[in-house]
């Protein structure tokens, strides 16, 4: 067996690097597709639900596939420096890429609206912090108004060497299967991951790799909905800060996905959104961030209705690490404080009979 040294060279052939290149890679990719085996149970329809738990990346979640090429190309073109706007996890991922090539990383997050344990990576990786007194959509704007003074290359998903990173999603998929799934379930705020995967999973169907390609089911947080108001949002609102996103940057790309695959939008409420985050930790073992979740609370949803019909193979994407928002773990835990005992033979044995 072969040492795995990540999605770059994995997929090499189907990715715009050359021999030559100099790939910055912290063995990105390979992520786990896991079959849930109590929820359909629970739902009670006869599907086949996979996750594809993307928060097993470098950096806990799947902006790491993304990095690993726009961080590639820009030090291959010279560049000594990346930024980006943020809700977490693109600054936490374009951070440890940037001291990986050894360059300088600057990230602009919206102040006070970014999961503790992003912060904490971004901190350890040592980019230069930015928080603004604004949400990601101002940030964002701010970051490609910057670029055209400053010697930074954007790492945000506008970036496209973010999406050809991105797509290896589809392909691992496809590669562990066998064939693309029949409907394929996903959170979407910046709206480049959609975008990523429905170009993936259509190279791999006009190459003839499978013969099919899924519907494509966006999901997002009633606060935070452009795709399913059908316009912008303005003052964009949910726990899930990851896809706290109003305006986003690949509006038409998603919507062509969406269009292409026979796929729809749909929103979800914080706590349907939280609901689903618990369940997969409780009834899988699959502990993902809230964002995340959306992806399978609207799976349940849709199937449930009918909509997406018994005898599916679905896949939701998991974007990223439960971990990496302790605050809000131990918010819906609230009411499941760990018991102190003495720490005695008889308190323990006691403490056990009283838990089973
Ligand atoms: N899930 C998580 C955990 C995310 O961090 C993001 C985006 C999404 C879903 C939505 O993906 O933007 O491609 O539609 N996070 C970005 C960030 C915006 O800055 O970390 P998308």
């Amino acid at each position: 067996m072969t040492h795995y040294t990540g999605l770059i060279n994995r997929y090499r052939n189907r990715l715009p690097v050359g021999a030559n290149t100099r790939i910055i890679s912290l063995n990105e990719g390979n992520t786990p597709l896991i079959q849930l085996q109590n929820i359909p149970r629970m739902i009670g329809k006869e599907v086949d639900i996979y996750v594809k738990f993307e928060g097993l990346n470098p950096t806990g979640s799947f902006k790491d596939r993304g990095m690993t090429m726009a961080v590639t190309k820009a030090v291959e073109a010279g560049s000594q420096a990346i930024i980006c706007a943020s809700t977490g996890n693109t600054s936490a991922s374009a951070a440890a890429y940037a001291a990986r090539a050894g360059i300088k990383a600057f990230v602009l997050i919206p102040e006070g609206k970014i999961a503790l344990g992003k912060l904490a990576q971004t901190l350890m990786y040592d980019a230069k912090i930015i928080q603004i007194s604004g949400n990601f959509d101002r940030g964002m704007t701010l970051v490609k108004e910057v670029a055209d003074h400053a010697p930074v290359t954007i790492v945000n998903s506008i970036n496209p060497f973010r999406i050809d990173g991105q797509k290896t999603a589809a392909f691992e998929i496809v590669d562990a299967l066998g064939f693309a799934p029949d409907y394929h379930c996903l959170p979407v705020g910046n709206a480049g991951n959609i975008t990523a995967y429905w170009k993936g999973y259509k190279e791999y169907a006009t190459d003839r790799v499978c013969g099919n390609r899924p519907v494509m089911c966006g999901y997002q947080a009633a606060g935070a909905a452009p795709f399913v108001l059908g316009e912008m949002v303005d003052n964009p609102e949910t726990v899930a800060t990851a896809i706290r996103i109003g305006h986003p940057q690949s509006w038409d790309f998603a919507w062509a996905a969406q269009r292409e695959s026979g796929g729809w939008f749909d929103k979800f409420a914080d706590e349907d959104i939280l609901a689903a985050q618990k369940m997969l930790s409780q009834y899988e073992g699959i502990f993902c961030e809230p964002a995340s979740a959306t992806s399978l609370a609207g799976a349940m949803r849709d199937i449930k209705s009918g909509k997406i019909p018994e005898g599916s193979k679905i896949v939701c994407t998991l974007t990223g690490n439960g971990i990496k928002d302790p605050e809000i773990a131990m918010m819906q835990c609230a009411d499941a404080k760990p018991v102190t005992i003495d720490a005695s033979l008889d308190a323990v044995k006691r403490a056990i009979l009283d838990g089973l």
